[in-house]
């Protein structure tokens, strides 16, 4: 049955970021499709009572991106106790907006490092492991502010670190396709988060977001969490190095 393709029976899962708004709801549609679930995050923030609750087998290991061993600390160590890794969502990211003249080093810094850096150090840690173990699916979660630059509010930074990792799927994915590994990417426009709870209140900016997306609504996490699924499983085996906009039409504008 081509259904069966969607599943992910017998698969280890590391969802960064998984502990919470689209890292949680692609956890929990890979953890519905019966791969093993880890979720990382500096909190657990009830993610392990949520998901458990609903039957699925998950854990959680708290990990703060900003360390520059982490992601390799955090994929061995996942080897290491389950033999191997065959899923990795890169989606742990923040969003900083703030007019350039006034964007510092530290923000910058910490934008980078958890939006860029840590996606090329979790995708340099297990692509040996997925090697050796025959292959392997990693995907990126990049925005389409990597692809047009979001009004009102300024985010350079923002759209620059998306940009580079919308780069950084392609280039991986080309790099590692005889390896068995592919590499995908999704940009999403504006999904209903902690990351975006403040602006779809604002006054100013909830109704240019709105106006700007020609289903005049945010998407919900659930509208990620089935791309993923179709990214990470064996539906999508003919695909690697693609980004998908899902962003209920937001850059047709
Ligand atoms: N929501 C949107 O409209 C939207 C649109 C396009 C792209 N995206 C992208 O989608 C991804 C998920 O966004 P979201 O809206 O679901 O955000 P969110 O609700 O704010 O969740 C972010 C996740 O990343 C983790 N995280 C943040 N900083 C971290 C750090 N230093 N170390 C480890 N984990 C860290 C958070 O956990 P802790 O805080 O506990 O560490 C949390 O689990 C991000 O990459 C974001 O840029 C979101």
């Amino acid at each position: 049955m081509l259904i069966d393709k969607f599943r992910a029976d017998g698969k280890i899962a590391l969802i960064t970021g998984g502990t919470r708004g689209i890292g949680l709801g692609i956890a929990r549609a890979l953890a519905e499709a019966g791969a093993t679930i880890i979720v990382s995050a500096r909190k657990e923030a009830g993610s392990v009572e949520a998901l458990s609750k609903e039957g699925h087998t998950v854990e959680f290991r708290p990990v703060d991106m900003m360390d520059p061993d982490a992601p390799k600390a955090l994929i061995d160590g996942i080897v290491a106790d389950h033999g191997r890794l065959d899923i990795l969502v890169n989606n742990a990211g923040v969003a900083i907006s703030r007019p350039m003249e006034e964007f510092d080093d530290d923000s910058y810094d910490r934008l980078m490092t958890v939006n860029l850096t840590s996606v090329f150090r979790a995708c340099r840690a297990a692509l040996p492991h997925m090697k050796s173990q025959g292959g392997g699916v990693i995907l990126n979660i990049g925005s389409i502010s990597a692809i047009v630059s979001n009004v009102p509010q300024p985010q350079a930074a923002y759209n620059a670190s998306k940009a580079a990792v919308h780069q950084l799927t392609k280039s991986l994915a080309s790099d590692h396709a005889t390896d068995n590994i592919r590499v995908n990417a999704i940009a999403p426009g504006y999904i209903v988060t902690d990351m975006t709870a403040g602006g779809l209140e604002d006054p100013v900016m909830a109704p240019v977001w709105r106006q700007m997306t020609p289903m005049d609504r945010a998407g919900d996490v659930d509208e990620i969490a089935t791309a993923a699924l179709y990214f990470c499983t064996d539906a999508s085996s003919y695909c690697t190095g693609s980004v998908l906009v899902i962003d209920g039409g937001y850059t047709t504008r």
